[in-house]
């Protein structure tokens, strides 16, 4: 790995938190067809397959090697992967704690989280409610969470016959068999942002986030750097050098098919307004569990919602969402346009997955957007633009054979110190007692309009010097 792209992976690491595709004005705006078949409460426990458990994936001959070996997924699961810790994280003390502020306090009628089906849904699925046993749960979130249940393909994706067919066989042989394909790059996003985004009852709601669960900020290229991988992604960005900039954009509109989903049925589940559809911090200036009312963010009237922008990709310049159809769906108690929203994206999301994205095209989109950062900006549209510019920059370094030198290197040097700089902004101030949550109250979008400028010229000065896009 060269210094840069260890950089990039460095400043992932400290900020996770989501909006803004800001390219192709010209996409097309397709309006989908309004039918209001919701999503079915909870699809993750409605996979026909059953689900064997990771047991039968364990053995040493077939997934229990060495550790980041072939073979060894298995190993790297169970010792370094949280998911295998999904489970056993419900009997800690904040998953305690919000049992009984979600009883409201009352410990006696308060149900112990990991029998609630709330917390099980993403933290213990087991395919088909009704086969859900003591092992499969306390798996967490096992294989087949991911790769499918397994009850029709464990015995035979490991036999010779399996193995002799063709990459399009297997394809269609995986499909018919309920094996996930997680090599597609957009297969593999939707799994993830089933629990990371939420699904029909799967839902992380205000209600448990004000009783102490985080709130779920997903971006794709950010999480899938940090899940310590039981494959090979070095032989996996080589062999698509667009990669990063793929797994951003795929994560970017399914992240927001599944959020406008969710808003969807929680208007047809809920009772009323459900303040995880909007931005947190036009009701909360800090998170402070000393503070007993919310408060509002200097200049902002109180009261006035602000939908969540972390799930809302640049309408300006991606063409499919105006805030007048976000605010549209978020006010209709139907769930009706919310689902209607969601409809526009998955066929935009084909498209972009098997565009050919090669460098030209990224840095094209790179220098765009650096030309564009969002203005007078709250903390969730600076934090997505800056991760899009570092998914970005990796897909474009991820395009030179070697690590460039020279005036080349230079011009990379001062875009990552830019860079480094934005995340530096970006970040929660953390640390202090009596903060239930860190949130990033001390965010200046002057502040930030000011650096992404810098970065802005410093990408211009490398295109410039012919060194760059
Ligand atoms: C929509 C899926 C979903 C639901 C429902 C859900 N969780 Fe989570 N939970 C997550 C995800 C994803 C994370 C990881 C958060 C992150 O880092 O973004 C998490 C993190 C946590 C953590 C922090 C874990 C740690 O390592 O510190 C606790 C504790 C927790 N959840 C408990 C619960 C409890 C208790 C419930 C039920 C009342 C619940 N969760 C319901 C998805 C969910
Ligand atoms: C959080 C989702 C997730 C979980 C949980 C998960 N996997 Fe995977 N797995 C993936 C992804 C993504 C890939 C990479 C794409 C691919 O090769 O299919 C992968 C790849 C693999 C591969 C192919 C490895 C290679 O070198 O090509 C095997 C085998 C595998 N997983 C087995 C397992 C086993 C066994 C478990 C449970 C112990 C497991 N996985 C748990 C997501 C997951
Ligand atoms: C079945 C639900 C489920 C699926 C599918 C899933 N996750 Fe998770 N993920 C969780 C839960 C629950 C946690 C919290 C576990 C804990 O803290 O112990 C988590 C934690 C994580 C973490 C650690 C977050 C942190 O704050 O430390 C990463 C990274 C992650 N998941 C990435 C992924 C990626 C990438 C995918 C898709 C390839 C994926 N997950 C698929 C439920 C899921
Ligand atoms: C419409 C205004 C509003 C919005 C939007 C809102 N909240 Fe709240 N929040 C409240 C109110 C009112 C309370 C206190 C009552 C309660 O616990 O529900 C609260 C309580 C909380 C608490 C518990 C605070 C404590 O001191 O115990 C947390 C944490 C929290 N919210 C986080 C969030 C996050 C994160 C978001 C964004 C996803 C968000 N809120 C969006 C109004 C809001």
């Amino acid at each position: 790995m060269n210094i840069a792209r260890r950089m990039l992976k460095a400043m992932l690491a400290a900020v996770v938190a989501a909006e803004g595709i800001a390219w192709f004005a010209t996409a097309p705006r397709a309006d989908g067809p309004e039918e209001l078949t919701l999503p079915a409460a909870n699809a993750l426990q409605a996979q026909p397959a059953k689900w064997g458990g990771v047991g039968g994936c364990a053995a040493a001959a077939c997934h229990g090697g060495e550790v980041e070996q072939p073979r060894g997924e298995y190993t790297t699961w169970i010792s370094r992967d949280p998911h295998s810790r999904a489970y056993s994280v419900l009997f800690n003390e904040t998953s305690l704690q919000m049992a009984r502020q979600l009883a409201g306090g009352d410990a006696a009628r308060s149900l112990p989280p990991h029998e609630d089906r709330r917390c099980l849904a993403c933290h213990a699925p087991t395919g088909p409610e009704s086969e859900r046993s003591p092992q499969l749960v306390g798996d967490g979130v096992g294989c087949e969470a991911c790769h499918g249940g397994a009850s029709e393909w464990a015995s035979t994706h490991a036999t010779i016959d399996w193995k002799s067919l063709s990459p399009v066989e297997k394809k269609a042989k995986r499909r018919s068999l309920g094996m996930n394909d997680t090599r597609d790059l957009l297969v593999r996003t939707q799994q993830c942002v089933r629990c990371h985004v939420g699904e029909g009852e799967a839902d992380v709601t205000h209600d448990l986030i004000a009783a102490g669960h985080p709130r779920l900020s997903f971006e794709m290229g950010t999480f899938h750097d940090q899940l310590p991988k039981h494959w090979s992604n070095e032989s996996e960005r080589r062999a698509d050098r667009a990669f990063e900039a793929k797994l951003w954009a795929l994560g970017q509109i399914t992240a927001a098919t599944a959020q406008y989903e969710l808003v969807a049925s929680r208007a047809r589940l809920g009772d009323g307004i459900e303040f995880a559809n909007y931005d947190c911090y036009a009701c909360h200036h800090e998170l402070r569990s000393s503070s007993p009312r919310p408060v509002a963010r200097p200049g902002d009237t109180p009261g006035q919602l602000r939908p969540l922008s972390w799930y809302v990709p640049d309408g300006k310049t991606w063409g499919l969402f105006t805030s007048e159809d976000v605010t549209r769906a978020l006010d209709t108690d139907d769930g009706r346009a919310a689902h209607a929203l969601a409809n526009r994206l998955p066929n935009w999301a084909t498209e972009m997955s098997s565009a050919k994205w090669d460098r030209s095209m990224i840095e094209q989109i790179l220098a765009e957007r650096a030309a564009a950062p969002p203005e007078n900006s709250s903390w969730d549209q600076a934090t997505q633009w800056y991760l899009a510019m570092v998914a970005l920059e990796r897909a474009r370094l991820d395009h030179f054979d070697a690590p460039p030198t020279g005036a080349a290197a230079d011009g990379d040097q001062q875009v990552l110190a830019q860079l480094q700089a934005i995340k530096d902004l970006l970040n929660f101030p953390g640390g202090d007692a009596g903060h239930v949550l860190n949130s990033p109250r001390d965010f200046d979008p002057q502040a930030f309009g000011d650096a992404a400028q810098r970065l802005n010229a410093a990408i211009q000065a490398r295109k410039a010097s012919g060194d760059g896009p």
